[in-house]
């Protein structure tokens, strides 16, 4: 079984805040003025990026003032434009700590730390108390937990009665046995993928009710097939994602689209709530 260490190793070494001033400054983006719509393309760590996480915040219920957590947060695309659009706070936690150093500098650009705060951590063992936040939300994270019953079990601790609780994630294909190199593994290694099913009864076995399903494969499925499309041309932009997926971005992209098309992987975004 991987250790936390080897998966955090896997999504950033080194000084991840330095490679991304680098590409804006190759972009011809100014640090110094940055904005939120300039970062997007890089800090929305996630397969489709940014139009993902405006559809997931578009589905949730969200009110001014309201404290949320996102748990896997990455460098806090996400929970920047949370707290932008619904003036609402949001704590991060990742385990990777070149991504929570950067996740802050970042935030601290946009001069939004009163509303962002990133810390590092595993989100199966959550530094909050009981019924903490109005809402909590994981994307694209769960690939990489081992104990899903513990990271559901905890995100249901932190809620207060009533919140929401969503997740983005590759869920495990009826004909399982993904292809790799993917974004959160090489090889397989660190890799826990369930079906949608067994996340549904996780859910369900940590309390939470109303667990609504969507299948988002074929999303994800035409996302990777434009990312392959402007790598074939050589028109990825300078200012991208795939600057945080290091040498086997192209293959990680390629396998993504393909386990969908073959059905080993399984893309979906679940919704539920704590029980008032
Ligand atoms: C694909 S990235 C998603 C980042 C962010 N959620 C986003 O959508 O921009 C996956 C993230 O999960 C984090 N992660 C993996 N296992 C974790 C764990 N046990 N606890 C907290 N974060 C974890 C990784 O460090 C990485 O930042």
């Amino acid at each position: 079984m991987a250790d936390l260490k080897s998966i955090s190793d896997h999504w950033g070494t080194g000084d991840v805040y330095a490679r991304i001033v680098k590409a804006m400054e190759a972009a011809s983006i100014s640090p110094a003025t940055v904005t939120m719509e300039q970062m997007a393309p890089v800090d929305h760590f996630h397969a489709r990026g940014f139009p993902a996480t405006v559809e997931l915040a578009d589905a949730l219920p969200i009110a001014a003032g309201d404290h949320i957590v996102d748990i896997g947060c990455g460098i806090g695309g996400p929970a920047r434009y949370l707290a932008d659009r619904f003036d609402c706070r949001v704590s991060g936690i990742d385990i990777t700590e070149s991504f929570v150093e950067a996740a802050n500098k970042l935030t601290a650009l946009l001069k939004m730390a009163g509303q962002v705060e990133v810390e590092l951590g595993d989100g199966q063992h959550l530094p909050y108390g009981d019924a903490t936040f109005e809402g909590g939300y994981t994307q694209h994270v769960t690939m990489n937990i081992t104990n899903r019953a513990q990271f559901f079990g905890e995100a249901f601790r932190v809620l207060k009665p009533g919140a929401f609780f969503a997740l983005t994630e590759h869920g495990l294909g009826p004909q399982g046995n993904p292809h790799y190199p993917l974004p959160w593994s090489e090889d397989g290694s660190g890799a826990y993928l369930v079906t949608p099913v067994d996340t549904v009864a996780y859910l369900e076995g940590a309390g939470f009710v109303d667990v609504a399903v969507e299948d988002t494969g074929a999303k994800y499925h035409a996302g990777y097939k434009r990312s392959m499309e402007l790598a074939a041309q050589d028109a990825l932009p300078p200012f991208g994602a795939h600057i945080l997926m290091g040498q086997t971005a192209p293959a990680k992209t390629k396998n993504a689209a393909r386990n969908i098309e073959e059905g080993r992987t399984h893309p979906i975004q679940v919704i539920c709530y704590k029980p008032r």
